[in-house]
Parts: structure tokens; C-alpha cells; sequence
């Protein structure tokens, strides 16, 4: 990678959307890290030797300003003459920082919020009079130091942009990285480029080789092993590991039962294809017995990432290798709650469902820095076939975070056959290119029906089909009335044991897109 690229510091106060923010800088060919919210003057000095550091971000967070040990930043880092923006808990701790007056509201504003803007300057330049951003807070700013000045208000809170009069310091009580927020991008890019004099000089090829070498280099005469489910962010890193190992790579595809139906077919025809070792595993049983009677969503969750390890540990031994690698990408970190101050919203298989004990001498993930459509362009630009590239996501657990309850035989079989019927149903259309997941969901709920005219007592089916640009946040989608009817008529007919069809029009948050 080029030394000396134009670089934002993102300093990670625990918001969800932190590394988003990092993500959008990207977006815009400017380099990003993220660093704990805590580094001090002394840190950033250091960094400056390998970056040309423009900005700095500070993130949302959970916490109030009023909260017992929550997160600081260090004041000197408001005199080093870097540009600062503040955003939702970012903003309050700049006001707080300066003596300013932050406050703890009843009517919490959550969601799209219409904002006023009174002064379009700086991070708001060019932007219009009403401006439908996404907030989330519980705290408001109501009075600021004399040094500064308000740059927008809503109907409950006085101040929700501001910046300082003298120096390159901004806050935003809502999230601009957030895809809700209509003109986000462009008070990022009024950040970066107007504020900040960023130039973009940062590339995708630059990563893709960063990647490659960091695997060599990590591996060096070793041998690794790669959970390969078929899934995008598995197949990416397949490629890129190849790349970087050749035959010292063995990809292992755990078939646990809970794959969709006609999927590892599938999967062994793609990846014959490709010059790697490739070991299928049938673990059907294995995992059926250690899930068996289980309920709870984190614990089914931890009991298959355990279960995972144990089976790729058995192939290491028999491959020699050392290393684990793994298609983990940054919203599963994030959500399994591995950044500092941020909450475990659910272990995702392959991070936060990672048993203790684990022999293998590293972990290695070359994708845990990217989003879901970065992964897609990285596969593009690997020239991977187009139908790996724009499959819908498959969590690792499978069909089992789509079982509610205990996991049976009889479940099993059941959301395999949904899952298909809504599967074919959408894919007959032209809706499956704009969703980003369609599925079925067994819930553990029976309700009454009458089939054949006689009475009936079977499962709830609940479908989902959600639109997103990368998981952190999601719409439920309006889909035609005419496809769900098909898809309920084809669910209760083909599928004796199902006497409901019920449709999932909760987006995330406050949901997530899986069930469990
Ligand atoms: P949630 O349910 O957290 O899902 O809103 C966000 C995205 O992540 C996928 N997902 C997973 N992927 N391992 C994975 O590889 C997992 O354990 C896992 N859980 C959820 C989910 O399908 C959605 O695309």
C-alpha cells in the first residue's frame, strides 16, 4: 500500500454504527481506522508517522454523559489542530468536554427525525432547510459555550448541529453514516474533503493485496484450513487465502443439516471447479445430538460455533495445518459485541460463538474489516462466478437460527421445504436482485386450521424478505400481495404440518434479520 495516504481517525465510543462511519470514509476513497476513543495526543503523533492524519470522527455509543465510567476522550486531543466531528454521543461529549449543556430528555428521539437547518455552513453546507436524518439519544444538547455556534434544532432539542467559531470542530446529534440519514454522504463528504482537505487516494486493489500479503505473512511456512460454507464471505476469503497459499490451503465444508435443501450439491459443483483441497464433512448427526433439547438462542448459537471448531480441529490434524481461517466480516464482530464499549446484540457462529479453548495456533480473518457489498466488490474483482457473487447471505448456524425452540426432525423438514417454496416463489419474479434476504422461519407456536374440513393444529410459518445495504440496518420489504398469497397457499398445501403463513413486517432495528 502507498505510504502517507490521507487518513480519518475514527475513535470508537461503542456505537453500532462505528465502524459504518469508517465504511463511508472508504466509500469515498480516503482511507480510515478505527481506535479506541481513549488514545491520547501521544498516539495520534505516532500514527501521523504512517498516515497523513486529516480528521477525526468520534462515534455514537451507548452511553449517557451522565453514566458512571463512560467513555472519555481526552481533552488536549480539542487543541492538536486536527478537524473533529462529533456524531450523536460524539457531539454530547464535545459540548460536555467544553462546559457546554447537555441534558437527559424524557421524549427520546429515535428513528427518522425531521431536522431544521438554520445555518447550511461547514458540515452542512448546501444542504436543505429540512433535512430527514436518523437519530437515536436519550441525551440532548441544550446550551453551548460562547466559542461555539448552532447550526440546526428540532422541535425538542435546541441544538443538534453545531460547531466552534474558531476552530474545525463540529457535532451532529444524528448518524450521517447511516443509509436512513437522505444526505449523509454529503456531510461526510463536507467533512472530509471541504473541512478536512482530504484527497481520495485510497484504493480496493490497495486492500485486496494488503489482505493477500497479511495471510502470507501470517501463515509463512505453515498450513491452514477454511471453514468454507458457500456463503460470499467464505467463498471471498477461499480466494484470497488461495491466492495467498496455494496448495497449503484445505477449504472444509461442514455439511451440519441445517443447510438449505439442494445446497451442498451446489456447493460441490462451484467448488470442484476451483484449484484448493476441498473436504466435505457430514456432521448431520453430531449436530443434531449437541443441540438436542436445547432452547435458548445464545446457547444453540455457541453450542454449533463450538461444534464447528471441533470438526475443523479433526481435518487440521489430518491436513497438518496450523491455522484456522474463517469468512468472519465486520458486522458479526460488531454485533457478537467484541468492540470495547458496544453491546453482544448475538454471537455469530464464527466470532462470538468461538469455544475457549481452540487448538489451532491463530485465527486468522481477512475480511473482518469489511461490509457485505465491499465483500462483493472484492469478490468481483477476484473474478468470481457472478452466482457466488450475488447469492443472498446464509448464517453460519443455518436453518437452525431459523428454528424456534427446540430443534426436531420435524422442524428441520419443514423449514427446509419453506425456505425452498419462498425461495422459488421470489426468484420467479424480478424482486430477488433488490432484497437482500427471503426466508422462513418454523416459530414454536401451533395454531388451529381446517384442512380437507377437518380440523388442523400445526406450526406457524413466519416469512421474511428484508432490503438492505449491509445488515447493520434493514427494511422489511412490501412485497406484491400476489407472491405471499402464492407463497402461503403453496406453504399450508404443500406442507401438512403448517396450518399458519404469517409475514415479518418489523424492520431492524428494533429486530434483527434473523430470528435467533
Ligand atoms: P442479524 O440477524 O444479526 O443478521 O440481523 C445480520 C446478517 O448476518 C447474517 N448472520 C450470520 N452470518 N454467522 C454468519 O456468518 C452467523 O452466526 C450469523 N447470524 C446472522 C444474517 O443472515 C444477516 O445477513
Amino acid at each position: 500500500m502507498q505510504t502517507k495516504i490521507d487518513t480519518i481517525l475514527v475513535l470508537d465510543f461503542g456505537g453500532q454504527y462505528c465502524h459504518l462511519i469508517g465504511r463511508r470514509i472508504r466509500e469515498q476513497e480516503i482511507y480510515s481506522e478505527i481506535v479506541p476513543h481513549d488514545i491520547s495526543p501521544k498516539e495520534i503523533e505516532t500514527l501521523k508517522v504512517k498516515f497523513n492524519v486529516k480528521g477525526l470522527i468520534l462515534s455514537g455509543g451507548p452511553a449517557s454523559v451522565y453514566g458512571q465510567n463512560i467513555p472519555k476522550l481526552d481533552p488536549k486531543i480539542l487543541k492538536m489542530d486536527i478537524p473533529i466531528l462529533g456524531l450523536c454521543y460524539g457531539h454530547q461529549i464535545l459540548v460536555q468536554l467544553t462546559e457546554g449543556k447537555v441534558e437527559s430528555v424524557s421524549c427520546e428521539e429515535y428513528g427518522i427525525v425531521y431536522v431544521t437547518v438554520d445555518k447550511p455552513v461547514g458540515v452542512l453546507e448546501g444542504l436543505n432547510c429540512k433535512e430527514k436524518v436518523w437519530m437515536g439519544h436519550g441525551d440532548v444538547v441544550c446550551g453551548l459555550p460562547d466559542d461555539f455556534e448552532s447550526l440546526a434544532h428540532t422541535d425538542n432539542c435546541p441544538v443538534v448541529a453545531f460547531r466552534h467559531k474558531h476552530m474545525p470542530i463540529y457535532g451532529l446529534q444524528w448518524h450521517p453514516e447511516v443509509i436512513h440519514t437522505e444526505n449523509g454522504a454529503r456531510m461526510l463528504q463536507n467533512f472530509m474533503f471541504n473541512i478536512c482537505k482530504c484527497e481520495a487516494n485510497w484504493h480496493m486493489e490497495d486492500l485486496i493485496e494488503k489482505m493477500v500479503q497479511e495471510l502470507k505473512t501470517e501463515v509463512g511456512e505453515g498450513r491452514a484450513i477454511i471453514g468454507l460454507s458457500g456463503g460470499i464471505d467464505s467463498s471471498v476469503s477461499t480466494a484470497l487465502a488461495a491466492r495467498a497459499l496455494n496448495e497449503k490451503l484445505t477449504a472444509v465444508y461442514v455439511d451440519h443439516g441445517f443447510m438449505r435443501e439442494g445446497e451442498t450439491g451446489a456447493i460441490r459443483e462451484t467448488f470442484n471447479k476451483f484449484k484448493i483441497n476441498f473436504v466435505v464433512v457430514e456432521a448431520q448427526e453430531r449436530f443434531m445430538k449437541k443441540l438436542d433439547g436445547m432452547t435458548d438462542p445464545e446457547c444453540k448459537r455457541k453450542a454449533i460455533g463450538e461444534e464447528f471448531i471441533r470438526v475443523f480441529e479433526e481435518v487440521a490434524i489430518k491436513s497438518n495445518a496450523q491455522y484456522l481461517i474463517q469468512g468472519t466480516i465486520y458486522p458479526d464482530i460488531i454485533e457478537s459485541g467484541f468492540s470495547k464499549n458496544s453491546e453482544n446484540i448475538k454471537s455469530h457462529h464464527n466470532v462470538g460463538g468461538l469455544p475457549e479453548k481452540i487448538e489451532f495456533k491463530k485465527i486468522l480473518e481477512p475480511l473482518r474489516e469489511l461490509y457485505k457489498d465491499e465483500v462483493r466488490k472484492v469478490a468481483k474483482m477476484l473474478d468470481l462466478p457472478n452466482e457466488l457473487v450475488n447469492r443472498q447471505p446464509f448464517p453460519g448456524p443455518g436453518l437452525a437460527v431459523r428454528i424456534i425452540g427446540p430443534l426436531t426432525e420435524e422442524k428441520v423438514r419443514i423449514v427446509k421445504r419453506s425456505d425452498k417454496i419462498v425461495r422459488e416463489e421470489i426468484e420467479k419474479t424480478d424482486l430477488a436482485e433488490k432484497l437482500w434476504q427471503y426466508f422462513a422461519v418454523v416459530t414454536d407456536t401451533k395454531a388451529t386450521g381446517v384442512k380437507g374440513d377437518t380440523r388442523a393444529y400445526g406450526y406457524v410459518v413466519a416469512v421474511r424478505a428484508m432490503e438492505s445495504r449491509d445488515a447493520m440496518t434493514a427494511s422489511f420489504a412490501k412485497l406484491p400481495y400476489e407472491v405471499l398469497e402464492k407463497i402461503s397457499t403453496r406453504i399450508t398445501n404443500e406442507i401438512p404440518e403448517v396450518t399458519h403463513v404469517v409475514y415479518d413486517i418489523t424492520h431492524k432495528p428494533p429486530a434483527t434479520i434473523e430470528w435467533e
